[in-house]
Order: C-alpha cells, then structure tokens, then sequence
C-alpha cells in the first residue's frame, strides 16, 4: 500500500475510522468526474459552481442520468476505482487476511432541498450489511468507503464521525441515537471537509451521519465497502441482481479472473469448474477469456 501511510492504518484502528485527503490521483479524479459527467448530465457542473442552475428532475430524488448509479457502470474509472487495489489492500490489513469480498459500489449525489439532505441521527451501518451483528475480532470486519467526486465544505453536508474512543462499550446497539439521547456522538463529531478526491474509510462498528447542506450546493460521493468472502451473512446486495444488464457483461468479459472472484464468481481452480460449467459460462460471456479457468482443471488433472 502506498496511499494508506501506517499512520492511516494507526488511526483507523485506535478510532474506527480513517480520512485521507487526494486519495485519488489527479488522472483518475478526473476520469471519474468524466464518468460522471456522462452518467449525471449537469451534476458535476451544478457541484463545481452552485449559482448554475440545479441539474433537470434534482428534486424528484431519482436522479436524472443516462448511467447505471451502482457497480458495473459505464466508462472505466468508477469501476475501476470500485477495485482499486489499495481500497482492497487496506480491507485486507484490516481483516487479516486476503479473501475479499467486494459488496458494494454505488454512487450517492445529492444537494440543498434534494431527498437525500437530511440531518441524519448517529449510526452505524451494519442494520443493511449483515443479516447478524459485526463483532469486535477484524476476522469478520468490513471496511467502507465514502470517496468524494467534489469538493466537500461545511455547506457541502460533510459527512459526520466519532472516534470510537467516545464510545468504549463492546456491543454496539442500539445502532442509533438521537442527539438528545447521546449528546456527546454529536458533540464529538468530526466533519469530513475534504477536496474532491479524498476518501473516508469506516468501520460497521463506527457512529457517522449524513449533516445537512447549509448552502445552495451539491456533492456527489461512491460508497464502495469489502467484506470477508466467506461469510454469506455480508453484505449489502447480490451481485447477480446486475448481471443481467449489459453493462456488467461488458465488465466480466473484460475483468480479470482475480477482479471477477472479487464479486463472488467462482475463482480458477475452484471444484465449480467443469466441461459443462466452462461451455456454459463461455457461452453466455462470450468474449471472456476462459483459458485461466482451463489451465487451472488441466493442472489439478495432471
Ligand atoms: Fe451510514
């Protein structure tokens, strides 16, 4: 890892939670707000300088586009950024281990009066990413991330967090507070004020909120959270609710045998795969490579 200094590592493991301004590259920051700029028509545009006016259908909470707002989308750098391999090594440290899971990749725009601003209560957000509860042993830790497209300022409703050091209880629940049953959340909350391009790692263990926009403004962010792989109560969506669209055919044919085994498919060597199991696969993704897969059956043959 070269963009998670030890420091990074230190701090989310002693607070729950890491911030790591320009966390992206200047060539992939704007190859993203590229992505974005065809997959939300006048959204960057309307983030970089709010006296434009609001982008066309902003307040109807569905978000007018001509792109898909989760994994796979279209153009290359938002899916390549879902697998960066630094947002997989950092889960990795976390967890101990490197079988990873990605779970989720979904991008959240919002501005001043949209839907999504919202004064939200102290949370953490293992209510929809497991179906039990996220212990303290990082075996079982999931890491996410909230990477920002444009620039976050007090106006710009950064999102909120608090140390786990304000919360020393081992079990957390209730998940939620309000600010009159638990002042010192809020009074302890750090605001992530960050040019476009940072990032904020957190943990299923960690309080955060959403804070409203005090200004005219907008912002537009990606969620993208790992999981341990082998564990199927994780998780925030089945990635084969997409495969059916176009846009992920197009990633699987072009990603390679370690990004697919990333969303759940089944990795070379593995017992799934058979002269019926490698017709079959080829014959729906036709473009995709199945040589791997192959050379891994010949090898255990042999
Ligand atoms: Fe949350």
């Amino acid at each position: 890892m070269k963009r998670f200094q030890q420091s990074h590592v230190d701090h989310y493991r002693d607070h729950g939670f890491v911030i790591v301004e320009n966390f992206l590259t200047p060539e992939e920051l704007e190859g993203a707000r590229a992505d974005l700029t065809d997959t939300l028509p006048g959204w960057i545009e309307y983030c970089d300088d709010p006296s434009l006016p609001k982008p066309e259908g902003w307040e109807s909470g569905r978000i007018q586009g001509r792109g898909p707002m989760q994994f796979p989308y279209t153009g290359l750098f938002l899916n390549d950024i879902t697998l960066h391999p630094e947002l997989r090594a950092f889960a990795a440290e976390m967890m101990g281990h490197n079988d990873l899971y990605c779970e989720q990749s979904h991008l959240s725009v919002k501005c001043k009066g949209h839907p999504g601003d919202r004064d939200q209560g102290m949370h953490c957000d293992f209510g929809n990413h497991t179906l039990a509860y996220p212990p303290n042993d990082p075996a079982y830790w999931q890491t996410a991330y909230l990477l920002y497209y444009t620039d976050v300022s007090a106006d710009h409703a950064p999102t909120a967090v608090c140390s786990w050091t304000h919360y020393p209880e081992k079990i957390r629940w209730p998940a939620h507070y309000s600010r009159e049953d638990r002042t010192e959340l809020y009074d302890n909350e750090i605001n992530v004020v960050v040019p476009a391009g940072s990032l904020l790692a957190y943990s299923m263990r960690t309080f955060h909120r959403g804070t409203p926009f005090r200004a005219d403004a907008g912002r537009i962010g990606q969620f993208i959270t790992y999981a341990p792989a082998a564990w199927k109560w994780l998780g925030i969506v089945g990635w084969s609710a997409q495969a059916i669209r176009p846009e992920f055919r197009q990633w699987i044919e072009g990603a390679s045998p370690e990004e697919r085994t990333l969303l759940g498919f089944p990795s070379p060597g593995h017992e799934y795969w058979t002269p019926e199991t490698l017709e079959g696969v080829a014959a729906r993704y036709p473009a995709m490579d199945m040589t791997p897969y192959k050379r891994a059956i010949a090898n255990k043959k042999a």
